[in-house]
């Protein structure tokens, strides 16, 4: 049997990668931040025992504490993490406008440090796995080299310091037998800007399919540095 956990899997891309892990044959432990959101239930009713939802905030140690001592009970261990949880923040303001300090904190504590304390509570487990894979769901806004944005400051230095933790976990994981990729999902139409993008070309589950095809089809070099993928395999610059 083979094991995941995805994080911000209450709709959206996380909700898209539990259903295809699940088709997959996966055990997947469905993290969810907000209880009122029901669509993961509707995935329980159809796959029964091999998904269980678990409660995470990942901006919050105690809740990410709460999350390990349950998923202990519920896996052996973890051969897919997938780091998806994360927010936008405001992607308007520029140099000169008011920014607002606390959300852009706000931002980077969910997506970078939010990121680190799942890993660091999880990594035990993922190393008892023969996978041994972390997935961090990361962007093309995290790019320094590509950067030709000016504002989304609190989305774009969050996600490059995400990437930045992705090197430094992989540099812990690989001499163990363990990996780190940062996977730029591709535009996805899901709700993240606080409507539905329809600008995005891709749908959750074709981007889901994409990611695990790689991820899981897909035979990777081995590399000392974590791989920075998309969707479909394509390396971004860093
Ligand atoms: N959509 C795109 O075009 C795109 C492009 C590049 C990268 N990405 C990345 O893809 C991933 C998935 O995003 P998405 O597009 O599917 O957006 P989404 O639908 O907003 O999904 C984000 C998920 O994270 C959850 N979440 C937010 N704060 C959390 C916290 N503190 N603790 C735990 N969970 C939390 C959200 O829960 P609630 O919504 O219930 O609060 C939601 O389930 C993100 O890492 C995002 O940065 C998306």
């Amino acid at each position: 049997m083979m094991y995941a956990l995805v994080t911000g899997s209450d709709h959206g891309l996380g909700l898209a990668l539990v259903k295809e892990l699940l088709e997959r044959n996966f055990f997947v432990a469905a993290c969810r931040l907000n209880t009122k959101e029901t669509l993961v239930d509707a995935l329980k009713e159809l796959y029964g025992n091999k998904l269980e939802i678990v409660d995470l905030d990942i901006s919050d140690y105690h809740s990410v504490k709460v999350m390990k001592d349950r998923v202990d009970t519920l896996v052996p261990h973890i051969d897919l993490l997938i780091n998806n949880a994360a927010i936008l923040g405001d992607i308007e303001k520029v140099l000169g406008e008011e920014l607002d300090y606390d959300e852009i904190l706000h931002v980077i504590n969910v997506n970078a440090v939010g990121t680190l304390r799942v890993t660091n509570a999880l990594a035990p487990l993922v190393l008892k796995s023969g996978l041994k894979t972390i997935v961090n769901i990361s962007s093309e806004a995290g790019s320094i080299q590509d950067c030709a944005r000016e504002g989304w400051f609190g989305y774009c230095m969050s996600k490059a310091a995400n990437n930045m933790q992705s090197a430094l976990v992989h540099n812990n994981l690989r001499k163990k037998g363990g990996r780190v990729i940062a996977m730029h999902p591709g535009h996805v139409a899901t709700f993240m800007r606080g409507h539905l993008d329809t600008t995005a070309q891709l749908s959750p589950t074709e981007s889901a399919k994409g990611i695990l095809n790689v991820v899981l089809d897909t035979v990777l070099p081995t590399e000392e540095r974590p791989l920075y993928l998309n969707y479909l395999g394509e390396r971004l610059p860093w």
